[in-house]
């Protein structure tokens, strides 16, 4: 079974993105972003897919759609129940990278939640990460940063056993 790690970053109040973009661009974030999902494999939605607007260097692409597409070096898949069955015959660590629709399906099958946990609000957000139970999970600060004025942590969670 792939090691599933869901990984955003997210407002005070859960916020994801606005109009099928990000809300905040934080360069040091994006770093961060890079150095785990690279050399791995991501699963995304369409929406997020779109959103990226190119696909990301040395990384594997996984799409879940409901769209009848093929484009060389993505894996598409149109059901979630194949993706999961597909994910449950690999032995390696696979990011969930978004959007919401895909951080909510993947929930509860993750082990690990790395989130960049911004200490800002943004009242006209479009998309939230799901609301999920803290006690199910141990959580490690790994840093704390301020980029423009925004401050944030990355923050591990690790589902208990
Ligand atoms: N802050 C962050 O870390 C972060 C990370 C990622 C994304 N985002 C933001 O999140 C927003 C996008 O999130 P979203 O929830 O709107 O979209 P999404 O989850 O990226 O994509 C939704 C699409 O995925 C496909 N899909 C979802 N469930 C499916 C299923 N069970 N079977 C087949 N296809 C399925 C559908 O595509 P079809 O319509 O093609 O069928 C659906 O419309 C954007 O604003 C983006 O910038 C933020």
């Amino acid at each position: 079974m792939a090691n599933i790690i869901l990984i955003a970053a997210i407002g005070k109040n859960f916020e994801l993105g606005k109009n099928n973009d990000l809300i905040w661009k934080i360069k040091e974030d994006m770093k961060f972003f890079q150095k785990h999902t690279t050399g791995h494999k991501i699963v995304m939605g369409y929406n997020t897919f779109i959103s990226l607007g190119k696909l990301l260097p040395k990384r594997e692409h996984i799409v879940l759609t409901h769209r009848n597409l093929q484009r060389e070096g993505i894996l598409f898949f149109h059901d979630y129940s194949i993706l999961k069955q597909y994910l449950s015959s690999i032995d390696e660590t696979v990011y969930i990278i978004g959007g919401a629709s895909i951080y909510k399906l993947f929930l509860d099958e993750a082990n690990e939640l790395l989130l960049t946990e911004i200490h800002e609000t943004c009242s006209d957000a479009t998309t939230f990460f799901p609301k999920f139970s803290y006690e199910l999970f141990d959580k490690e600060i790994l840093s704390t940063h301020q980029e423009n004025g925004i401050i944030y942590e990355h923050s591990k969670f690790i589902k208990k056993k």
